[in-house]
């Protein structure tokens, strides 16, 4: 399954989930309380055709074997959310945020696509045995999952602003004897980070849409000492996956530290010299001094 048969899958079934929002609540014609994003919705609903339907028909049944892979549990938590997100941005039913929500953060971490995302960033990257790898807001999974690749002669270290999220992190790596090869630091990737130790490989999954790019790039270099491997997983790269972009902008909107998905435009500024391969959502970048 790649990532791309995935996310077609995806679109397809949420914009079926955007329609039925619309008619449910008249989104168009009835005011809510919350008006930004009630005109989030129209302005999404404005571009939207009727025959679009069919497409996303075509799409969920041409790549329906990715129900099969992995849970769709965060995106019907997205559509469960909008109803609320129209009363208050703030409903204690929107349940989307990295510190508030982190226990179901950590299902979905562990089951929905982020886990085929890991498995195929550890196969593209081919984690040998004395490899050193920093991962920027590394999640409650993640540090257990590449601490078990990298072998005893590795390192690996995350980083993560989401305490409770780290917490669980911390958890799985002592269940998994891992303390001696995983780091775990709390602190904002885009805050100006200093590194004691140089790494080979830096990991930005899913995480670009929540941060300072330039800030979050520019510490990833000074990890790498100038020389490495960036590798970035987006579900949607604004200038590669255009037609994603409305309807994933109306629906991560609500995940409440989200800003905007990353372009490989942006990400080409940011890191000057450097040499960037983007296959299956997924952005190679080498860099060299
Ligand atoms: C969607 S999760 C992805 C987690 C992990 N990379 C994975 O693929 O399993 C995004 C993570 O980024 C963290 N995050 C978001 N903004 C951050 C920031 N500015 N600094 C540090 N961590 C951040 C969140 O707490 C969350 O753990």
């Amino acid at each position: 399954m790649t990532l791309s048969k995935l996310f077609k899958f995806v679109y397809g079934y949420m914009l079926f989930k955007a329609f039925f929002f619309s008619l449910k609540t008249r989104v168009n014609e009835v005011d809510y309380p919350n008006a930004e994003y009630v005109s989030m919705w129209r302005s999404f609903l404005r571009g939207f055709r009727e025959r679009e339907l069919k497409r996303a028909l075509n799409l969920v049944l041409e790549n329906s074997d990715a129900l099969s892979e992995c849970s769709l549990e965060i995106f019907d938590c997205f559509d469960r959310s909008s109803y609320f997100a129209l009363i208050h941005p703030n409903h204690p039913n929107v349940t989307l945020g990295f510190i508030k929500d982190s226990d179901l953060w950590d299902i979905w971490l562990k089951d929905c696509f982020y886990k085929l995302v890991r498995e195929k960033i550890a196969d593209l990257i081919g984690i040998g045995d004395d490899v050193k790898i920093l991962d920027l807001g590394c999640g409650s999974v993640s540090p257990s999952f590449y601490g078990e690749l990298v072998s005893s002669n590795g390192i690996y270290t995350g980083i993560d602003f989401s305490k409770p999220l780290l917490n669980l992190a911390m958890a799985r790596v002592k269940e998994g004897r891992l303390s001696d090869r995983v780091n775990l630091i709390w602190n904002y990737v885009d805050s100006k980070l200093l590194f004691k130790r140089r790494y080979d490989i830096v990991i930005c999954s899913s995480v670009l849409q929540y941060t300072n790019v330039k800030s979050t790039m520019q510490n990833a270099v000074r990890a790498l000492g100038g020389d490495g491997l960036v590798v970035v997983f987006s579900e949607v790269f604004s200038d590669v996956h255009k037609d994603y972009l409305n309807l994933f902008n109306l629906y991560y909107s609500l995940i409440p530290s989200f800003k905007v998905f990353p372009s490989i435009e942006e990400i080409r500024n940011c890191v000057l010299d450097c040499r960037i391969k983007v296959r299956d959502h997924i952005a190679l970048i080498e860099i060299s001094k």
